[in-house]
């Protein structure tokens, strides 16, 4: 294994966690496109891993250090013994506090912890005790627009000895709607001592430095953004350590990245599979083109390899005689 310790100072951008999204593969393909960000895996059912206690049933690779490993739970004992599980090849613990989906927060999971700080807090403490690892929280505003509580939640997490703050400025019942609210993250920024990283909306170099110069947030946290872009995570790590702009990847270079990524989930999962997976991305490659929505109901109907790549080398061509 490959050193695996995180200096979370070095951090400047995160990859966030996106379920059923950001697999091995996809955080590969981040890594083969130059940045060092921190990785996050996809979020990990603390219940899940207890009945199944094997860290292997998560797909990682060495390659990807520094490597957060994302819990999900609300139990203080599924949580730490989960934490133990990974705790041998995780560069530390993320806790969600986010995610909104009904089957997560029923139970009191995901962003419905922000509802129990004090659970929370024993969580995090339990964590940091059981595995000696650095801790961090991911969370939302709070559960409704009349019920953010996000700068006390936050608070309370920096006096359980987080690490360090992912706020996704958004709260739980607008789930991705609207736009994430940034001012928040600045006020955040201002309440706390321990450093705080920007999440929600961040698509572009100039959104990472527009964030970045209002909230003075120590980093970002970029999700969405990656999906069609795997240079966009190094590309802004590079413009905040040297000032240096490297121009986004030519339609072309797009088209072969996703080409790569379908090869490389296919190699993972199998074909049928593989191509299934791969219809969540086709939007995120190609969307502004000509035609576009044409191509993606074409391309999600597809099941064979040779023939999706026939039309990707369509719209590429198509792309260049329109230019
Ligand atoms: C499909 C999908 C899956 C997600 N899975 C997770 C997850 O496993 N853990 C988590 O903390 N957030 C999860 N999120 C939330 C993202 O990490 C992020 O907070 C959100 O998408 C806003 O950031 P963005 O605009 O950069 O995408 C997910 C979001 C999406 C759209």
């Amino acid at each position: 294994m490959e050193n695996k310790e995180i200096k979370i100072e070095n951090i400047k951008v995160i990859q966030a966690p996106l379920a059923g999204i950001s697999d091995v593969v996809f955080r590969g393909l981040i890594r083969k496109h130059k940045s060092k960000c921190l990785m996050t895996t996809e979020m990990i059912s603390s219940e899940m891993l207890c009945n199944n206690p094997n860290p292997r049933i998560i797909k990682f690779e060495d390659f990807e250090y520094p490597l957060a490993f994302q819990l999900v739970g609300h139990k203080i004992d599924k949580m730490t013994q989960a934490a133990k599980i990974v705790a041998p090849f995780a560069s530390m613990i993320d806790i969600n506090c986010g995610c909104p989906v009904k089957k997560v927060v029923v139970s009191g999971d995901g962003s419905a912890m922000m509802k129990t700080p004090d659970l929370a807090y024993d969580i995090v403490q339990s964590i940091k005790q059981a595995t000696n690892l650095p801790v961090s929280v991911k969370c939302r505003l709070g559960w409704t627009k009349d019920e953010e509580n996000y700068i006390e939640f936050a608070k309370k997490m920096e006096s359980a000895g987080v690490s360090f703050i992912t706020l996704h400025a958004r709260t739980r019942s607008q789930m991705y709607q609207g736009r994430a609210d940034w001012e928040k993250i600045k006020i955040l920024k201002q309440e706390l001592n321990i450093p705080v990283f920007a999440n929600g909306d961040i698509k572009t170099i100039e959104d990472a430095l527009e964030c970045i110069n209002l909230t003075k947030c120590d980093g970002v946290s970029i999700g969405r953004g990656i999906m069609g872009d795997f240079t966009l995570p190094y590309r802004i790590e590079k413009y905040l350590n040297d000032g240096e702009i490297i121009a986004q990847p030519t339609f072309e270079e797009k088209i072969s990245m996703l080409k790569e990524h379908l090869n490389l989930e296919i190699e993972h999962m199998g074909e049928i599979n593989g191509i299934k997976f791969m219809r969540k991305f086709y939007n995120y490659y190609i969307q502004g083109e000509k035609n576009a929505s044409k191509y993606r109901s074409a391309l999600v109907t597809l099941d064979n390899q040779k023939e999706i790549n026939k039309i990707l080398d369509e719209i590429l061509s198509l792309h260049y005689q329109n230019a």
